[in-house]
């Protein structure tokens, strides 16, 4: 491949999405380029969240050349909201954020939770779309603990780390375990195999 060919472009505004998967791809050999591009995608409102990472990665199709993936990330309370705010975490998140959620709850006692994360990817040089699932289940947190990591990190306490919410891990604690970070072995894999 030529050195262009080796550049993969991860398109998204998040820089902490970014630095995440950038350390991930710091530990392994790759014969590729990790580039940060913000490009905005096109959000739609879908029942899923593959439907939503293709979109995405559909509508960026005719701004770039090359390899590209965005990620698509969601935060799923199973009980007692019934998967709510799934989809829709962006929004809930920017509209009452982790203290609007712990108001939703009424039994912390009883409750399920998981973050999904889908990396849709567009390899080039053999002109297909790929994705990649990760899942990570835990619990809610009765309060909003720890400083690290962004979005709901702070009310979400992983089963692997059961006196823990995601932000008071490191970073390297987080991607051992979570959504993200599984997704990324998988496409880690794939691009170690090609
Ligand atoms: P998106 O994938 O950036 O659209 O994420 C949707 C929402 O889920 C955003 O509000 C993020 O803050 C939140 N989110 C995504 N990934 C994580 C995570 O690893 N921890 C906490 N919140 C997350």
């Amino acid at each position: 491949m030529n050195k262009r060919g080796n550049d993969i472009y991860f398109i998204t505004g998040n820089s902490y999405k970014y630095n995440e998967i950038q350390k991930l791809f710091g530990t392994e050999r790759l014969n590729f380029r990790l580039i940060q591009k913000d490009l905005n995608p096109i959000e739609i409102q879908a029942d899923n969240l593959y439907e939503v990472a293709l979109f995405k990665l559909n509508s960026i199709k005719e701004t770039l050349e090359g390899s590209y993936f965005i990620e698509d990330a969601g935060f799923f309370i199973d009980k007692p909201l019934n998967g709510f705010p799934g989809v829709w975490s962006k929004y809930v998140f920017k509209t009452i954020g982790n203290i609007g959620i712990l108001k939703l709850i009424d039994n912390f006692e009883e409750t399920e939770a998981h973050f999904e994360s889908i990396i849709a990817f567009y390899f080039q040089p053999q002109d297909k779309v790929l994705t990649f699932q990760g899942i990570v289940k835990g619990k809610v947190s009765k309060e909003i603990r720890g400083k690290g990591g962004f979005g709901f990190d702070p009310i979400f306490i992983p089963n692997e780390y059961p006196n823990k919410t995601f932000a008071e891990l490191s970073t390297e604690e987080k991607n051992k375990i979570s959504h993200r970070g599984k997704a990324w072995i998988k496409f880690i894999k794939f691009l170690k195999d090609t």
